[in-house]
């Protein structure tokens, strides 16, 4: 048996997977992870097509299903799946315990990770519990929904950008397939890279509150800076794209999204549009915010196209941008 060590972690993924989706079909499954998943609305189709699961409530159940598999201690702590215990370097306990899991894939399909969500109020204990890096997974390098997503992408010519797995998930049940998220950390240059595969496109659908809206004003400049355009669409305080479309429904909420997708400079507009009106020193900040997100577009005929845009927008003349951006540029000197 000659696999080497990324092949047999791909192996031992892949049987964690179907281990998390065979339990999900238990009676303790049936009754506290599918249930879960219906209440969300999430159906068997979707379940499939996501590979969701569940880890068995208990220390060592994936475990010792592994080892009887055939599977190494030492393969199942690289993987990420199980940990040593504290001063006993013989003792492992799984990692994934009584919760959904969200199998991530790499972009060709095979399983690279999990994320499993908590099934109570537990506020002690973290809501979502992920693998950790591992030879094979990369998370700057991977964004999840990538694999069922990277089609659709490249027919719609766009990809929407979201925060959480649920979302992604939400997006499928509504007909919207081109959407991958960044699973709750900022966006990194090789996630950009990895859409701009598939699309030059991307609109940002990050939470309805104010970690949302600042993840979302960084996600913009690094797609500007990756040479992307972008767009966001903010949705009402407390919602995120999956609470929002079971809210109001598919259809509804593809036409809130036609609707409300902003391109950045209105977007951010938006944000400090009513402190600016009465507030000439907030009027100041706001040139200099699309000044800042203007810098980072390395193409000049698309940075001159924006120039005037945000100048007609922003009621100035476009001297006063170009004049901001020379500034910037010359402290990047
Ligand atoms: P959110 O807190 O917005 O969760 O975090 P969510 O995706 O809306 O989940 P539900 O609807 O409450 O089930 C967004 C993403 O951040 C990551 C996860 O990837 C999550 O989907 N996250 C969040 C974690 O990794 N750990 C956490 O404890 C919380
Ligand atoms: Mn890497
Ligand atoms: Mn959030
Ligand atoms: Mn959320
Ligand atoms: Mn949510």
């Amino acid at each position: 048996q000659a696999y080497n060590e990324r092949e047999s972690l791909y192996i031992v993924l892949n049987f964690a997977k179907d281990f998390f989706a065979k339990n999900l079909m238990t009676e303790e499954g049936k009754s506290i992870g599918l249930s879960y998943f219906k209440e969300r609305g999430f159906n068997q189709n979707i379940i499939d097509k996501f590979d969701l699961g569940y880890a068995l409530d208990g220390w060592d159940h994936l475990h010792k299903a592994a080892k009887a598999a055939g599977h190494s201690d030492e393969l199942l702590m690289k993987a990420g799946l199980i940990l040593q215990k504290e001063g006993d370097a013989n003792r492992f306990y799984d990692r994934f315990r009584g919760r959904v899991t969200f199998t991530i894939h790499n972009l060709g399909g095979k399983p690279i990770g999990f994320g499993a969500r908590i099934l109570t109020q537990d506020k002690k204990q973290p809501k979502y519990i992920n693998s950790p890096e591992t030879e094979v997974y990369h998370k700057s390098d991977i964004l999840y929904g990538i694999f069922q997503a990277k089609k659709s992408i490249r027919e719609k010519d766009n990809c929407y950008l979201v925060e959480g797995y649920t979302d992604v998930i939400s997006l499928h049940l509504a007909g919207i397939e081109n959407v991958v998220a960044s699973s709750g950390t900022s966006l990194t240059e090789n996630q950009i890279k990895l859409i701009k595969r598939f699309s030059d496109n991307i609109t940002v659908l990050y939470d309805g509150d104010a970690a949302g809206i600042r993840a979302s004003l960084r996600g913009i400049d690094m797609i500007l800076e990756g040479g992307l355009n972008v767009k966001a669409v903010v949705f009402p305080d407390g919602e995120d794209p999956d609470s929002y479309a079971r809210k109001v429904g598919s259809a509804a909420f593809t036409t809130y999204l036609e609707k409300n997708a902003q391109d950045f400079i209105s977007f951010k507009i938006g944000l400090y549009a009513e402190e600016a009106s009465k507030d000439p020193i907030k009027q100041a900040e706001l040139i200099k915010q699309v000044v800042q997100s203007i810098s980072k577009i390395p193409d000049p005929v698309i940075r001159t196209v924006y120039i005037r845009q945000s100048a007609n927008l922003l009621e100035i003349d476009e001297d006063i941008i170009q004049a901001e951006l020379n500034k910037i540029y010359l402290k990047g000197q």
